[in-house]
């Protein structure tokens, strides 16, 4: 049952059957500041929905009236539609989606939702993407060092990522069978091919990346390996100082000494940043990010978005 009093600001949850929509689901659940007004399935509509107490609805059927803001889960392409329809009814929307996301053409009226480096742009904001899970990683990396000058321009920035198989949604595949899967480990999207890059890019302009992402036979979790040349044999050292300064005050971002690892930010919405010098190639340095794709990655971050847009604690509600 949705116990939270009628005075919380009412939010939606738009594709609420899908990987990224029962985690916002599943963090909302424990969320004392907001209250969950409807949840959306096309395929379910009438099953119970991952709130208790809260049926699943077809979109045809949801009313806006008196909504706050609107979680967009949808498959890359669709969220189009609900995002005209929030609009018009002047509410706000945070779109898990790549289709408002830099890169995507479409990124006009919308604020990047990226929590750990521009938080400012995002308290008061109507319209925000939420970033993609890979490229949450290598931004929260690499743009502290970027903006700083650290890295040397020039030499291409590699980037080896590694996602569970609820990366590529719920909708079955045959790749993602089980079977296909279990004991496997494989390279996809060979060639720089991958879509997130665009958003990278834009994060990141002027730097060359190559990015390539494997599948990990694991439910969830990301881990990115980042090999940086660095200005003037910038060390890991000086790595680790400046995420120190840049992240004191963050609760989801964290360094370590060490290596990050999954296990420690599976289901949470944490990501934990970790560095190393290289033996015999001074100034190229080894940056690893960890996090949960559907925490941290997808519906943690959306969350924390939702809270800076309704001015409430920007950590509310999040497995820090
Ligand atoms: N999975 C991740 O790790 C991750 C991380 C970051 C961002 N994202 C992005 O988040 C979005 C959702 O990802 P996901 O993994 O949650 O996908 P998903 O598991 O495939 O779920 C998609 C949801 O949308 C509904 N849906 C499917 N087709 C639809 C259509 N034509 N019209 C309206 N609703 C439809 C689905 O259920 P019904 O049939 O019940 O309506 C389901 O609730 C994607 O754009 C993805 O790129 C995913």
């Amino acid at each position: 049952m949705n116990m939270h009093p009628p005075s919380l600001p009412a939010v939606g949850v738009v594709g609420a059957t899908g990987y990224t929509g029962l985690e916002v689901l599943r963090l909302l659940r424990r969320h004392a500041g907001v209250q969950v007004r409807f949840a959306t399935s096309e395929g379910s509509a009438g099953e119970a929905s991952a709130l208790p107490g809260l049926s699943l609805v077809s979109s045809a059927t949801v009313s806006l009236e008196g909504i706050e803001l609107v979680f967009l889960c949808l498959p890359h392409g669709k969220a189009l539609e609900w995002a005209e329809r929030a609009h018009a009814a002047d509410v706000r929307v945070v779109d898990l989606t790549a289709d408002h996301r830099p890169g995507s053409g479409r990124q006009e009226g919308w604020v990047y939702g990226m929590v750990d480096l521009a938080p400012e742009r995002i308290a008061g904001a109507r319209r925000v993407a939420n970033p993609g899970c890979y490229p949450t990683g290598v931004q929260v990396a690499i743009h502290p060092l970027r903006t700083r000058g650290m890295i040397s321009d020039g030499a291409p920035v590699v980037i080896n990522a590694a996602s569970g198989v609820t990366g590529a949604g719920r909708t079955p595949k045959r790749e993602l069978l089980f079977a296909e899967v279990a004991s496997d480990y494989r390279a996809y999207a060979l060639g720089n091919a991958h879509r997130h890059l665009l958003e990278m890019r834009e994060g990141l302009p002027g730097l060359p990346l190559v990015f390539q992402p494997h599948l990990l036979p694991l439910a969830r979790g990301i881990l990115e390996t980042m090999y940086l040349p660095m200005r003037d044999a910038v060390d890991a050292a000086s790595v680790r100082a400046v995420w120190r300064e840049v992240f004191e005050d963050s609760a989801t971002v964290s360094v370590t000494d060490g290596s990050p690892t999954l296990a420690e930010v599976a289901r949470t919405d944490r990501l934990v940043l970790g560095a190393a010098d290289n033996a015999g190639i001074p100034g190229l340095v080894t940056v690893i990010a960890s996090f949960d794709n559907l925490g941290k990655g997808a519906a943690g971050q959306a969350v924390q978005n939702m809270n800076l847009m309704l001015g409430l604690d920007p950590v509310l509600g999040l497995r820090c």
